[in-house]
């Protein structure tokens, strides 16, 4: 008989994995992945990983993520994991002469850097470590420097912080406009405008 003073940790256990679980295939999707299956026999790494809700996800299927951020905590909670979990930023990223089929960042740099200039930098050191034919998948949204790092004036940059369709648009060519300032082939696929903010990520090749 179950004694009814000691938490339910089988229960708790369960919980977690299937908030894991949750997490994760909503990353995957927001990065325009229907499935798991997309990413098998692909060398990847994640930039800004946090608590790599992905990976973890990802190694119950047999597929190895290296992941980095530039928190100390998530990084020391991934080693123990066991995960090939790294400590560095984004912008600039250690990884001793390996380079990726697919590089991932969801909900990190470059989406949340404030600077163009970061922006830039960062889709320097993606290119940098990719492979030949390999791409950089970031998202989902727009870039925050589309509002904060612009020749917008303040009037301006709060009303593009709005949910109103020209408020959207507007923050999606800016985005762009930053993003090709780099590489003009990279791609925008929107996923949804319904939503209260615009539904989409980004794709650079190398
Ligand atoms: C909103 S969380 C996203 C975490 C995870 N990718 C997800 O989708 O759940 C943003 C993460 O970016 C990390 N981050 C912020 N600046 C970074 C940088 N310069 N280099 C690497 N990671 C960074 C933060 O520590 C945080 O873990």
């Amino acid at each position: 008989m179950q004694n009814k003073n000691l938490p339910n940790i089988k229960n708790k256990k369960d919980e977690d994995i299937e908030k894991i679980e949750k997490r994760a295939i909503l990353i995957l999707n927001s990065l325009g992945f229907k499935s798991f299956d997309e990413l098998k026999g692909k060398q990847i790494l994640d930039i800004g990983s946090g608590m790599a809700d992905l990976a973890l996800a990802a190694k119950k299927r047999g597929i190895d993520i290296v992941c980095s951020d530039i928190n100390n905590e998530y990084f020391q909670k991934g080693v123990k994991s066991g995960l090939d979990y790294r400590w560095f930023s984004g912008y600039n990223i250690h990884t001793e002469g390996e380079s990726f089929d697919l590089v991932l960042s969801s909900g990190s740099i470059p989406m949340i850097s404030w600077k163009r200039s970061q922006v830039v930098e960062l889709l320097k050191e993606a290119k940098r470590v990719l492979k030949k034919g390999g791409e950089f998948r970031f998202g989902p949204g727009c870039l925050i420097a589309a509002i904060t790092d612009s020749n917008l004036s303040i009037k301006e940059r709060i009303s593009y912080m709005r949910s109103t369709k020209e408020a959207k648009e507007k923050r999606r060519k800016i985005s762009l406009e930053i993003l090709w300032s780099y590489d003009p082939n990279i791609v925008e696929t929107l996923i949804s405008l319904r939503t209260k903010y615009p539904t989409l990520y980004y794709t650079m090749k190398k």
